[in-house]
């Protein structure tokens, strides 16, 4: 079950990024506690304050502000019971897979040891090209090595390999069933 988890919503730059407003209105239904982190890129797709609205909760996109209390991204990645990546764009799967920490998303995903999410979505061309089918099976790799979920990252990870070609794909009552599912898997081990 979804509700009272903690989950950190990142997303990147892409056009599906506008599906996830959707997303969040929908976790909110269930009681999620939220919190987002937008690339500088996603902000260009959506701006920060629909996400704000529809989330109703704080949007992150500075990675260089507001640390009077807290370092941000660490704090955020200890306070997650999941983060998701949505829409995980080819160029943030590419800085994911080689450790970049260039940004607010990429550095609270470095931080992050809970379960990740990733919900790739791009122009089929760019999800079949090489580069980034090898970074895809090296995020694969890096989730199977870790510890007693990573089967079910793997399984949630094939399942958007598999049907996430293209731009308009099945975000986000999808991904919402896939997490769901997961969480179930999850409580039951
Ligand atoms: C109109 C438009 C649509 C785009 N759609 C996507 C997309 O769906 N998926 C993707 O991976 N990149 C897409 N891009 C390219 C990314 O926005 C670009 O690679 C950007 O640097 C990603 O930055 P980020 O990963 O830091 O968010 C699009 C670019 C434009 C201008």
């Amino acid at each position: 079950m979804l509700e009272n988890k903690n989950i950190l919503l990142g997303v990147s730059g892409g056009i599906a990024a506008y599906k996830v407003l959707d997303l969040c209105s929908r976790l909110k239904k269930r009681n999620v506690n939220l919190k987002i982190i937008m690339t500088k890129s996603a902000t260009e797709f959506v701006n920060p304050l629909s996400f704000e609205t529809m989330g109703r909760c704080i949007v992150y996109t500075d990675l260089f502000s507001g640390h009077h209390e807290e370092v941000h991204h660490i704090e955020l990645a200890r306070w997650a019971d999941l983060m998701l990546i949505a829409p995980a764009s080819a160029n943030t799967i590419a800085k994911m897979a080689h450790g970049i920490a260039d940004n607010f998303l990429l550095s609270t995903y470095l931080a992050c040891d809970k379960d990740v999410v990733i919900a790739p979505a791009m122009n089929t061309n760019m999800l079949k090209a090489k580069a980034t089918q090898r970074n895809l099976k090296i995020l694969k790799d890096d989730f199977f090595s870790q510890s007693n979920t990573e089967v079910v990252h793997s399984l949630i990870f094939c399942q958007y390999l598999k049907t996430q070609t293209h731009l308009f794909s099945p975000f986000p009552k999808t991904l919402l069933e896939s997490i769901n599912k997961y969480q179930d898997i999850k409580q039951t081990k």
